[in-house]
């Protein structure tokens, strides 16, 4: 150890008097070397804790960029076969798919949800058979597919209903585990949606088809950049805060969980991340369920814009913003930086 050089005071009545005031506790002790900072570190990311979101698209060997979100593409289902396959030699756990769907195939009832030839079951076919370890989690709500892109059916006078659309996710998440999918995510925030998509899942025999709840999904302006790439951003009729949380509340958050564990959730997740880690904490905390955080498309968008600016390290800033999403308590994360972050984690 190098001692530290004095430095001559140049008034003896200010020079601190260190020993006094440390007492011999000094915190960067421990902090000095590669070595011991790993030895103390408290939480670590690995690619056991990634789930890769992918966008869907019609057509093969097609492949389309997101304005909104540079280095994130749509793909037509064989793409996706094949990115699937990547994803899991990157030894990613679980991929979450979204599709775009063709403006000519939405409606106001987004009937194009219920077809089980639609994007997301062709794709679980597929992906099923070509690229069986990889975890499938399919997205239950319906705004990729109504006309005016909200996630639940609309009474003429523009309210969003909430038990009648609860009939029509039921029959979405049906669908979905018929085509293969292996967990059914409801992001669509309508009261008792788990509670009927557990019944109808065991009633169909489909007992082990796991549910992850988005529990405390908030009104968040940090989706903007997902809605474009699921082309709802234009028709989107107004804003979802009579179904998403409003983000000043938190103690909301525990009674949504409450419900939502009572009803038959095997994992709740918290949307989106980095703003609302307080959530993550509580939730897990209070519950102490598989409790799982979205970093959604605003937040790593913000980071991809800064980062090819030049203004902040984009690949740190990945990192640490996933480590700290870890941090707060979640056990796995939704990031579209899964197969970077994957990357870079393999790297010795
Ligand atoms: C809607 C849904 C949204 C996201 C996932 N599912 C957006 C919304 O509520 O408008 C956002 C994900 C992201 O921003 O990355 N069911």
């Amino acid at each position: 150890m190098t001692k530290e050089r004095s430095r001559p005071s140049a008034d003896p009545a200010t020079k601190p008097d260190m020993a006094a005031i440390l007492h011999g506790h000094r915190m960067r002790r421990n902090r000095r070397s590669p070595w011991s900072r790993s030895l103390v570190r408290e939480t670590s990311l690995t690619v056991d804790d990634l789930i890769w979101p992918i966008f869907l698209m019609d057509g093969t060997k097609a492949r389309q960029e997101i304005l909104a979100m540079p280095g994130v593409w749509r793909l037509s289902v064989d793409q996706a076969v094949a990115e699937a396959g990547r994803a899991a030699k990157l030894g990613l756990k679980a991929i979450a798919l979204f599709p775009y769907t063709d403006p000519a195939r939405r409606d106001p009832m987004g009937s194009e949800a219920l077809n089980s030839g639609n994007l997301v079951c062709s794709a679980c076919r597929a992906i099923k058979s070509s690229v069986p370890e990889i975890g499938l989690i399919t997205d239950v709500a319906l705004d990729p597919y109504t006309s005016h892109g909200h996630d639940g059916l609309m009474s003429e006078a523009g309210e969003i209903l909430n038990d009648a659309t609860v009939e029509q996710l039921v029959l979405q998440a049906l669908i979905q585990a018929e085509a293969g999918a292996d967990v059914i995510a409801p992001s669509d925030m309508m009261d008792g949606r788990v509670g009927a998509i557990r019944q109808a899942l065991d009633r169909a025999q489909f007992m082990e088809v796991q549910i992850l709840a988005y529990t405390a999904k908030y009104a968040s302006a940090f989706y903007g950049p997902f809605r474009e790439a699921v082309g709802t951003a234009r028709t989107l009729l107004g804003d979802k805060r009579t179904y998403q949380m409003d983000p000043a509340n938190s103690d909301e958050a525990l009674r949504e969980a409450e419900l939502d564990i009572s009803e038959g959730a095997d994992m709740i997740m918290v949307k989106p991340a980095l703003p609302y880690l307080d959530i993550i904490y509580r939730l897990k905390q209070t519950f102490g369920m598989p409790t799982f955080a979205y970093q959604v498309s605003g937040e790593s968008s913000m980071i991809e814009a800064a980062s090819r600016n030049g203004w902040i390290d984009g690949e740190k800033a990945m990192i640490e913003s996933l480590t700290a999403i870890k941090r707060a308590g979640a056990d796995a994360i939704m990031t579209y930086f899964a197969p970077r972050a994957a990357e870079l984690l393999a790297r010795p």
